[in-house]
């Protein structure tokens, strides 16, 4: 089992995040072991509770079942899981566990974050999108017609627990999303400033085959380094007033593609996946960056076999850019690459953007 633990230095708060192999049956066990009251709530996405809710173990009394899907992570279903919460009876001293991927852990967190002003809350990540970035650093949020995730809180969980065997079962293209979040990690990676210096780039191009066939043991790494290079970047700036930024490369495109498909016909990693290519050509054409890293970063995305993203409108991207809650009055904010493995915050006129 690997053992990693963040640190928010302001609130003097740390939690463990545990990586491990164990069988999903103890699970429950250890999770317990880290609430104080005697009463919980879980929160658990439909499909995970339909493949796994009896080996884990918990009381139909004290489950809420969430469909699947990003139009869930709604007030109604916030509403309704306070609710539930209310009527079970649950104090402060009690806690919330979150058990599926990034739609439960942000909801959740959200509803730990404003239940009786705040209650201590569980992260058990089961896609691996939700183990590499959602379920560690505390961002929680729902969606609004609006725009997603733009009313939320920071909100530390008190324990993340990853267990592997939840990536068996992930369907083909959920698991390449969340390997999108992962390749993230190869071109941010020096500007994390982790203490450790984990080459993760040779690391995934030694490893591709492997993590294409989903080892396990491969898998862990994979997933420890990813999360040691967030924990570097939350415990410096948890709230995302600078550094925290460089967790966005590749999505402000991303985003934008996202958002006028409807969130219904890419999944965020392959949205993200197109965001960074889109994000090394502009630095090439800035002369951020030569063309021999771009070729570079292109032979890594190649090996992954990510579903390309069709030509969009650039007005409608502009638009989208224009509108997300991290731009910058008028202009676009953009996390662009300017060395190897090296990312740098930009703004600029929506002219400056497409030719
Ligand atoms: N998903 C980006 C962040 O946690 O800041």
């Amino acid at each position: 089992m690997i053992n990693l633990e963040v640190k928010i230095p302001n609130k003097e708060q740390s939690y463990p995040i545990y990586i491990e192999q164990d069988k999903i049956e103890n699970l429950k066990t250890k999770i317990l072991q880290h609430i104080k009251g005697n009463k919980i709530l879980v929160v658990i996405s439909e499909k995970v509770n339909h493949l796994y809710g009896k080996v884990l173990g918990f009381s139909q009394d004290e489950i809420f079942v969430l469909k699947d899907g990003e139009k869930e992570k709604n007030f109604n279903n916030y509403k309704k899981i306070l609710e539930k919460a209310l009527k079970l009876g649950l104090t402060r001293k009690d806690a919330i566990i979150a058990i599926g991927g990034g739609v439960v852990g942000d909801i959740t967190g959200f509803v730990a974050a404003t239940y009786m002003r705040g209650i201590d809350y569980i992260q058990v990540p089961t896609t691996l999108l939700a183990c590499v970035d959602s379920s560690v650093g505390g961002k929680t949020a729902i969606d609004t017609i609006f725009g997603k995730n733009l009313v939320g809180a920071f909100y530390q969980p008190k324990a993340v627990f990853i267990n592997l065997n939840f990536l068996k079962t992930l369907d083909e293209r959920q698991f390449k999303t969340g390997l999108g979040e992962v390749v993230k990690y190869i071109f941010i990676e020096k500007s994390c400033f982790c203490k450790e210096e984990l080459n993760f780039s040779n690391y995934i191009s030694e490893n591709t085959e492997k993590i294409l066939s989903r080892n396990l043991n491969t898998l862990e790494i994979l997933i420890e380094n990813c999360i040691k290079l967030k924990i570097a970047v939350v415990e410096q700036d948890e709230k995302e007033l600078g550094l925290r930024k460089i967790l966005n490369f590749g999505h402000t495109l991303g985003h934008a593609i996202e958002k006028i498909t409807n969130y219904k016909k890419y999944t965020h990693g392959e949205a993200v996946v197109a965001g960074i290519r889109f994000a090394f050509s502009l630095a090439e054409k800035k002369g951020f960056i030569d063309k021999n890293y771009r070729f570079f970063a292109e032979d890594i995305l190649k090996k992954f076999c990510f579903r390309p993203v069709t030509k969009l409108p650039n007005n409608k991207l502009l638009k989208a850019m224009k509108m997300d809650k991290k731009a910058d009055s008028d202009k676009i904010v953009f996390i662009l690459p300017i060395d190897y493995s090296v990312v740098k915050e930009f703004s600029f006129n929506e002219e400056e953007i497409f030719d």
